[in-house]
């Protein structure tokens, strides 16, 4: 198990794709669903998620170049020493998944393209053998039925461009993903109408320029907690992001200009979010949980919509954040169909104003200025080992509800939640069953409140390769043996589950006991 130091405020320790967490094990009740499919919208879309190097394997195969996280595998920095040379092996299972998705009844599948396979080279020729899978795999969920959903970027692009010019810190990242992603849409985006440039950027920021836990592994003191033999923390998760949120929009720009009318699809982007609590009532926690709002989520969101960063990030952050010419902010004005939220649950913040920043220029997190926790109870200093995260769903109605009142009620997906467990859980995983009826009755919730939610795409289709985990946790709703060459593949209870749930007109299913029965 990773030791997780919230004292540094490291909220990626606590992500999703990223997500070390233990969630509570135990015995759960679970409640007859008081919702069913009918409930929501008959557009809205259901599905399941992946990532192309979490899924995939076949790392050196057909063409396929290394990639930033291919390098830090093999560096040894995962907690587990693991590596997704093979994962879920996916490259070669995308077939037998698709049989698997489309008998639960996804509608939809949410995944991501490899930069590395599909332009081994970042930029120049095409790989004729990545454009095959990418296109099996489109044509294969097609066929039966489930919409794909593609990612772009899942946090990985090709080493050769992170040696050539430093990837995401150097502007020439926006010429380069601009054109990569042209590529996907003349090649794939007359089959697939959802696309979303870049997943986590905030999360991506913050791991990997800052903290310097995920590749490319850049840091400096103050901020980063491992010894990086590059790096600035101070700027460089500052200049990251401008520059995704450039790629982004030359990307956007490209899309609505040469495709979307034809193809009549929709782009977006996709932001990590937590929902912010203040731990007290007093004044000063509440303040500081609008600044960590700002500065997680408003970091990404608030250039989209109001064309620039929160006011409180440009005046913290004074000369480290770089700014965006009035032409640059007009083009990112509006430059999205819709927004992905990762949402797994709420946090509590605190002021964290009394302790004046050291000398020298901060990070992030100093700009930021609160302490964050996972439960009420204040945290203890020090490194900390999460063992359990408190089940609270009404988080996802609260932070829908933000986004449907601050940013004026974009259309927004999921993209992920879900629920870990240890790589030990069985098959019978009713923690898991609890989680989704408790957050899907939550985002319900929301909808009848005017959210405009249009999907939700549960982390994970399959166990894969964790991003801070490795294979230590599981997330999937099929479970994945991974310690057996053949992989195998096993629904649990939560597929069943979710399955049912799907099937609109099944009004009680049974599974394996009373506690199951759908009404
Ligand atoms: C599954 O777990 C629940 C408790 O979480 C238990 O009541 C039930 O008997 C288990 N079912 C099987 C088949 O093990
Ligand atoms: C970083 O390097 C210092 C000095 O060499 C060492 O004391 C410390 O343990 C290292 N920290 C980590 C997280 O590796
Ligand atoms: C990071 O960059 C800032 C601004 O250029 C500079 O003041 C600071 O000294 C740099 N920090 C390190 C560790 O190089
Ligand atoms: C905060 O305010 C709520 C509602 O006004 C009240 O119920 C609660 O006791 C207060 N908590 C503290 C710690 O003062
Ligand atoms: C999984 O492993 C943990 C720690 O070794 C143990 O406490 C737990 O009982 C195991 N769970 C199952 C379902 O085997």
């Amino acid at each position: 198990m990773m030791m997780v130091s919230l004292s540094s405020q490291t909220l990626l320790l606590l992500t999703s794709t990223l997500v070390v967490l233990v969630v509570v094990t135990g015995q759960f009740i679970i409640k007859d669903p008081s919702f069913s499919r009918d409930d929501f919208p008959s557009n809205f879309v259901f599905g399941a998620g992946s990532s192309a190097y979490q899924i995939e394997g076949a790392v050196a195969e057909d063409g396929r170049t290394p990639s930033i996280w291919d390098k830090f595998t093999h560096d040894g920095y995962m907690p587990d020493h693991s590596t997704a040379d093979i994962a879920s092996d996916g490259y070669h299972k995308y077939k037998e998944d698709v049989k698997i998705m489309s008998d639960i009844g996804l509608e939809a599948y949410r995944f991501s393209i490899s930069w590395s396979r599909l332009i081994p080279y970042g930029r120049g020729a095409i790989n004729p053998k990545g454009l095959e899978y990418y296109n099996s795999l489109i044509n294969e969920l097609v066929t039966h039925g489930i919409e794909p959903h593609v990612t772009l970027y899942h946090l990985d692009h090709p080493q050769i461009l992170e040696d050539e010019y430093g990837g995401w810190v150097s502007p020439r990242m926006i010429e380069d993903f601009t054109a990569f992603a042209d590529v996907c849409f003349r090649e794939f985006g007359d089959r697939v109408l959802h696309w979303t440039t870049v997943n986590e950027p905030n999360v991506m920021c913050l791991g990997s320029y800052d903290t310097g836990q995920i590749p490319p592994r850049r840091c400096s003191q103050p901020g980063g907690i491992f010894n990086c033999s590059a790096g600035n923390s101070s700027v460089e998760p500052y200049i990251a992001m401008h520059n995704i949120l450039l790629a982004h929009s030359s990307v956007v720009t490209i899309y609505r200009e040469k495709y979307q009318a034809k193809q009549k699809g929709l782009i977006g982007i996709n932001v990590y979010a937590f929902h912010y609590t203040p731990l007290t009532n007093s004044s000063a926690d509440a303040a500081a949980t609008q600044r960590a709002t700002d500065f997680f989520t408003g970091w990404v969101v608030n250039p989209l919509v109001f064309g620039d960063y929160p006011k409180i990030m440009k005046k913290n952050a004074g000369s480290r954040i770089p700014s965006f010419t009035k032409r640059q902010s007009e083009i990112l004005k509006g430059s999205f169909d819709f927004i992905g939220l990762n949402h797994y649950f709420e946090v509590y913040i605190q002021d964290n104003s009394q302790n004046s920043p050291k000398s020298g220029p901060g990070d992030f997190n100093s700009d930021m200025n609160i302490k964050l926790s996972v439960t009420k109870e204040e945290m203890p200093p020090g490194p900390f080992i999460p063992t359990s995260i408190p089940y609270n769903p009404s988080s996802m109605q609260k932070i829908l509800e933000y986004f449907r009142d601050y940013y004026g009620n974009p259309p927004i997906y999921i993209h992920e939640n879900g629920y870990g467990a240890p790589y030990n859980e069985t098959l019978n995983d009713t923690g898991r069953i609890h989680y989704i009826n408790g957050y899907l009755e939550s985002m319900l919730e929301a909808i009848r409140s005017g959210s405009n939610t249009r999907g939700y795409f549960l982390w994970s289709f399959l166990d894969v390769f964790e991003l801070l985990s490795g294979y230590d946790m599981r997330y999937g709703l099929v479970h994945v043996d991974f310690e057996n060459k053949d992989l195998k593949r096993e629904p649990k209870l939560s597929a069943q589950w979710y399955s049912n749930f799907l099937k609109k007109n099944a009004k009680v299913i049974k599974i394996e006991d009373k506690e199951f029965e759908y009404k």
